[in-house]
């Protein structure tokens, strides 16, 4: 059965750098521009090209190199910022103009100070001038989501007929449900003459912190373009996370029957070209590629993993592009990864030494937060020359003070860490096996 296809839209380069600290020169947006090509993305919006002469440079820049995806540039609903984002588009092989203008009364009244009829006029005749300039042209009423419904079927209308082919529906200010933003394009959907001329988008910002949510929703109820970031960069808490969305569909078909353009493999990658380029890094716990989303530090946790990454993993870290799934050694660890990191550092104990030497590790590691090679190291010495010699109650609390002593030593190699990596190590197969139940009371 063929699977629709969702059109990526990766906005990192505009709404995404809109965030503070995240701007890019034109030679930083490039590379990124370039990068996001390999990831597949189908749409790539540039910039604002009104915005800065940098910000025009760069969106003429990556139109003139980047060829494959669609380059997009937004443009306010008047003619000097249409004309001035075709001066910068026209050299693309698939240009588009992304017009927006503000619906909500709240913007109306405030911000723009028109009434509802000027501001149907305006985007109808701001749409009408970037079509005689461009075939492919987008429109966001902005602030939809707190637009009246009747006033928004209206215009959308409107600019339907004056040329619009794609309708974005921002939630510029991130304050729907899953549920309402759903019945929003559901109604869209059935509301707007002359709907099945355009696509609708779904541009979700995440103030409640669902924008991915509210994204995955939009595309239940229809939409078939979804506007996103990498890290989820953008204007204040951010936009939808483009590597949730993607990997949600590839990971949950029976609930998202969609398809991408997108290289999965290549976000990690791309994720880590945007922290390095803006300084701007991950939290760790972010979902898909930040540093701890394949670290494991329970013990049971690591025990499973060893047995069958299945355990506690719903996807390969290699198929979102990181290198391996890693087990950090900490108080929570287990005897299974402990040994496992003394197999890798070319040490192998048999069942009793090992026992003696966890014992001892578990202590260490309730008093300090990284424990280094250099520790294990020290940990190894202890019971060789000294078990013999001290009764164990004593081993334990001079080889314990002894390795807690010890300094330095690096950390455990961490393939795909960006900062205070602490102690992990890539997870490979356990070669000695127990029965199933000792085994895992052994192992955490
Ligand atoms: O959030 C928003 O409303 C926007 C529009 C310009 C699409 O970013
Ligand atoms: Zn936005």
């Amino acid at each position: 059965m063929d699977r629709a296809r969702i059109t990526i839209f990766d906005t990192t380069l505009r709404d995404g750098e809109q965030s503070p600290g995240c701007s890019m020169n034109v030679q930083e947006k490039m590379r990124l521009a370039h990068q996001l090509d390999r990831l597949g993305v189908d749409v790539i919006e540039a910039g604002f090209p009104i915005a800065s002469e940098g910000d025009f440079t760069a969106v003429q820049a990556i139109s003139a190199a980047v060829r494959r995806p669609v380059i997009a540039g937004l443009a306010r609903a008047c003619a000097p910022d249409i004309d001035r984002a075709w001066q910068a588009l026209k050299a693309a092989a698939r240009p588009r103009i992304h017009v927006f203008l503000a619906t909500s009364d709240i913007h109306l009244q405030y911000k723009l100070k028109i009434s509802r009829q000027q501001c149907l006029e305006q985007a109808r005749d701001a749409v009408r001038h970037a079509k005689s300039l461009c075939e492919d042209i987008e429109f966001s009423p902005e602030d939809a989501t707190r637009t009246d419904p009747e006033f928004l079927y209206q215009l959308l209308e409107a600019v339907i007929e004056a040329g619009a082919t794609t309708l974005n529906i921002p939630d510029t200010v991130g304050y729907c449900t899953p549920a309402d933003f759903g019945q929003v394009i559901e109604n869209i959907h059935q509301r707007v003459h002359g709907i099945e001329k355009a696509a609708i988008s779904a541009h979700c910002h995440n103030d409640l912190g669902l924008a991915v949510a509210n994204t995955l929703a939009a595309i239940k109820a229809g939409a078939r373009q979804v506007e996103c970031a990498i890290n989820g960069i953008g204007e204040r808490a951010g936009n939808a996370a483009l590597e949730e969305i993607v990997v949600t569909l590839r990971v949950r078909p029976d609930q998202y029957p969609y398809e991408t353009g997108v290289v999965s493999e290549q976000l990690f990658v791309t994720s880590q070209l945007l922290s390095e380029t803006t300084g701007v890094s991950v939290q760790p716990n972010k979902a898909i590629i930040g540093r701890n989303a394949f670290a494991h530090a329970a013990g049971i946790h690591q025990d499973g993993m060893i047995k069958n990454p299945l355990t506690y993993e719903i996807m390969t870290p290699q198929s979102v592009g990181v290198p391996d799934s890693t087990l950090v050694l900490g108080k929570h660890s287990g005897r299974h990864a402990l040994s496992l990191r003394f197999e890798q550092l070319g040490y192998q104990f048999d069942r009793r030494e090992l026992d003696d030497i966890y014992r001892r590790f578990v202590v260490l590691a309730d008093k300090i937060k990284n424990v280094t090679d250099q520790h294990l190291r020290e940990l190894t010495r202890e019971p060789r020359e000294a078990a013999r010699r001290i009764p164990p109650t004593h081993v334990e609390t001079n080889s314990a003070a002894t390795a807690a002593a010890a300094t330095g030593g690096g950390h455990f190699s961490r393939p795909f860490v960006a900062e205070n990596p602490g102690p992990t190590m890539s997870l490979t197969p356990m070669p000695e096996h127990h029965s199933e139940q000792e085994d895992y009371l052994w192992g955490v």
